[in-house]
């Protein structure tokens, strides 16, 4: 064949294919063509479906999944709980897990300890990891992340929170999302809003004032929208203004759709719909759980009785609503479709993979926090055959199991005794153990079973006993305990009936401390704890569910390989009455008489942890922002770019942190303000910037904080609208709230 007929014999068979692929390309209808714009795409989907194809995505057709349209070749939608891990597979309508072997996890750290890093790349390394688990089993939505404010430590679901500070919160949810988010997975923010207690959480009215609701309890949600760009969000049980906020018109369609403009789809929480009228006018666009049998049930309880199901049809049909909340409601539910489900180039995730564990452990490392280190204490040093006893049941407990919808089934998991006696033996040193105590021995969610067997029929005496005999011997005793995923613990659907530590802990710690003078204690918890003993144990270290890594974390700060430098997210008042809603008896909520609703009223306002805690000069057992390390950190005077400003400028402090120890590690400089001269009551301080800084021995910087006019603002609510008001403020920076080294004044014109 010549050149010059392969020549043309070549070209024209490519000028066939490319027709034939213009052909195809011109046969893909717009809502399918992912290189054009979504808002396009939506459109061009909306205008395709049927009447009843529209009301079929607005609602579940299974525990965790909702219908696509079939017949345009719309995937079915697929959410999965969150926030600390992916769930394993329900059975398609039972909460029972499904018995799959291929649907095990890593599980991250709880997000109290997320906040504890104080570090919002944490945040980020989280988001993408959780978020690359999710899209290898298949999910289009991670029901998290959670950012209600702790408002009592009594609340069982803390710790699937961010703690007690707005804007810790917020910037701290915001690379979470965008970590998310990057994977073509949703975040569906969680649970919007005023859920600050699980007691009562679906007949609890809550009645807040604006000014309280718009700077404490809605700036985590703002960001999560307006910073984080969530694509999803999970309205609340509980009421507002006499309306379940899963079809509450202010919340929704005031505030996050009109205020904020979310563009996303807001997901009831399951079971959390109880009117088709409200739900199709306030703004919900996506209903699950309404019923949990709707197979075995039949046709009373199935899907398609769901609020926003047959219901729906029916009231068009008869011409009693219109169509236009349904065409924004199916807008929304598209979005987020060509979002996450039918997004091209997603990659295909993975799932416990080695940097998954590894994020786990970092995470976990940067957010336990050291409470307490009398004497330096800790570390310790296993070296030359040191003894050392580890006693309690949280040592050993797997605690990736129970507590409600974050329950996971794990991989593997660490507990602190591997973690301990793995990182002790390779120091030389030798590990015993004794029970100390006895708790919930129980360990099963869901038909997800640890298989431990953590029976012990003694009596408390008899293993105080044993343990204090095993400690008088030991060169240090580690106590692990604290709280646990049970029932009325640190747990979805209910709260803990006090402050104190459970299953008698108090009388273990104290006796311990009698028989051996080094005595540390890990506390195991989302929640702060009273802790009457206190001064008579050396070490004290907070450190959370930490997911697969837990004895892995715990060891590498007992032993020194981490520096801690976690601080707490949230405070922990001495006793439960020095918590500003209990001090007022604003808590769980006075029952009217013949309803079934709880009035609670955030009597404390703005005054939350440690805004209450400084304003009324009540002295925590622990404060916000407090967390110490094995190195010494010196912060220098705080200056200031301009010590006057108008309203529309900015200013930017500066400090010099050193660290002045003998090893590296970081510190959180902490700046607060306080507005000096004000016409309404404002917290003693407010926490408005920090900047977490890795420094080797001897070193220093120079951390920079950028704060606007927003920082020195309260909401007016007669107003609607935030307020700076000339005068002068304080500055204060410093490494804990309760610890500030250098303060400064400055006025806004
Ligand atoms: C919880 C949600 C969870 C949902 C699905 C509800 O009980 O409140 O946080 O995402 O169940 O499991």
């Amino acid at each position: 064949m010549s050149d010059m007929k392969y020549f043309l014999m070549t070209a024209v068979a490519s000028m066939a294919l490319s027709a034939a692929m213009s052909a195809q390309k011109a046969e893909v209808p717009p809502y399918l063509d992912s290189s054009l714009p979504i808002e396009q795409r939506v459109e061009d989907a909306l205008s395709r479906m049927t009447l009843r194809e529209k009301i079929g995505v607005l609602h579940a057709q299974s525990k965790f999944c909702s219908r696509g349209v079939p017949r345009l070749g719309i995937p079915e939608l697929w959410t999965t709980d969150g926030p600390h891990g992916i769930r394993p597979e329900v059975l398609w309508d039972e909460w029972d897990q499904a018995g799959w072997t291929n649907d095990s996890c890593v599980a991250f750290p709880a997000l109290t300890c997320l906040a504890a890093t104080w570090d919002p790349e944490m945040s980020r390394l989280y988001g993408r990891s959780i978020g690359e688990e999710a899209l290898y089993r298949g999910k289009d939505i991670l029901l998290g992340p959670g950012v209600n404010i702790y408002r009592t430590p009594l609340n069982g679901r803390n710790f699937e929170y961010m703690g007690e500070d707005p804007y810790l919160a917020s910037r701290m949810v915001v690379p979470y999302i965008q970590g998310l988010q990057g994977n073509g997975v949703a975040a569906c923010v969680k649970h919007y809003a005023l859920n600050n207690n699980e007691v009562n959480r679906h007949n609890t009215n809550v009645i807040v004032d604006d000014r309280t609701l718009y700077e404490i309890y809605l700036p985590a949600f703002k960001a999560a929208v307006q910073d984080g760009g969530a694509w999803s969000i999970m309205a609340a049980y509980n009421l507002y203004g006499d309306e379940h906020l899963c079809h509450n018109r202010r919340m929704l369609n005031d505030i996050l759709k009109k205020e904020w403009g979310f563009d996303g789809a807001v997901v009831s929480d399951w079971g959390g719909t109880h009117d088709t009228r409200q739900a199709i006018a306030n703004g919900l666009d996506l209903e699950f759980g309404s019923w949990t049998n709707g197979l075995s049930n039949g046709k009373s309880n199935a899907y398609d009785s769901y609020y926003l199901a047959d219901p729906y049809l029916d009231l068009i049909k008869k011409g009693e609503v219109g169509t236009d909340e349904l065409d924004d409601k199916v807008r929304r539910v598209l979005r987020l479709m060509m979002r996450t489900s039918m997004a091209d180039g997603k990659g295909h995730g993975a799932l416990c993979s080695d940097s998954h564990y590894e994020a786990a452990r970092t995470i976990g490392d940067a957010g336990i926090v050291l409470l307490r280190n009398k004497g330096n204490v800790l570390p310790i040093s296993a070296a030359g055959g040191k003894r050392i006893l580890v006693v309690g049941e949280n040592a050993l407990k797997m605690m990736t199991v129970g507590g409600g919808s974050s329950s996971l089934k794990v991989q593997r998991e660490m507990s602190p005794f591997e973690g301990i006696s793995a990182a002790a033996a390779e120091a030389g040193a030798i590990v015993d153990f004794a029970r100390g105590y006895v708790g919930d021995v129980s360990g099963e969610y869901n038909g997800v079973v640890t298989g431990q067997d953590l029976s012990d029929s003694r009596s408390p005496e008899e293993l105080i006993a044993e343990a204090c005999a095993k400690a008088k011997d030991a060169d240090y005793v580690i106590f692990v305990g604290g709280l646990n995923k049970s029932y009325g613990q640190d747990c979805e659907d209910s709260d803990r009936a006090g402050l104190g530590l459970p299953y008698g802990q108090d009388d273990v710690i104290k006796a311990l401390a009698k028989a051996n003078p080094n005595v540390v204690v890990v506390n195991i918890s989302g929640n702060a704890v009273a802790m009457p003993w206190v001064n008579s144990v050396r070490g004290i270290v907070q450190a959370w569910f930490l997911g697969s890594e837990a004895g892995n974390s715990i060891a590498d700060v007992i032993f020194g390989k981490v520096n801690p430098s976690g601080k707490l997210p949230f405070t922990f008042p001495v006793a439960l009455g020095d918590n500003s809603a209990h001090a007022l008896g604003a808590y769980p909520g006075v029952k009217r008489p013949d309803s079934p609703v709880f009035d609670l009223e955030y009597k404390e306002g703005v005054l939350v942890g440690y805004r209450w805690h400084d304003t009324k000069k009540v002295k925590p057992l622990f404060a916000f922002g407090h967390g110490l390390s094995y190195t010494s950190f010196k912060l220098g005077k705080l200056k200031a770019d301009r010590n006057n400003i108008s309203a529309d400028e900015n200013v930017t402090f500066s400090v010099e942190v050193t660290n002045t120890g003998d090893v590296a590690g970081a510190e959180v400089v902490q700046l607060y303000i306080s507005d000096a001269e004000c016409s309404v009551l404002r917290p003693a301080k407010e926490l408005k910037a920090f900047s977490k800084v890795y420094l080797e021995p001897g070193e220093s910087r120079v951390v920079s904080m950028k704060i606007d006019r927003s920082a020195l603002s309260y909401f007016d609510a007669a107003r609607h609208e935030w307020v700076a008001e000339p005068g002068v403020f304080v500055a204060s920076v410093g490494n804990a709230s309760d610890n500030i080294q250098s303060t400064l004044k400055f006025k806004l014109e």
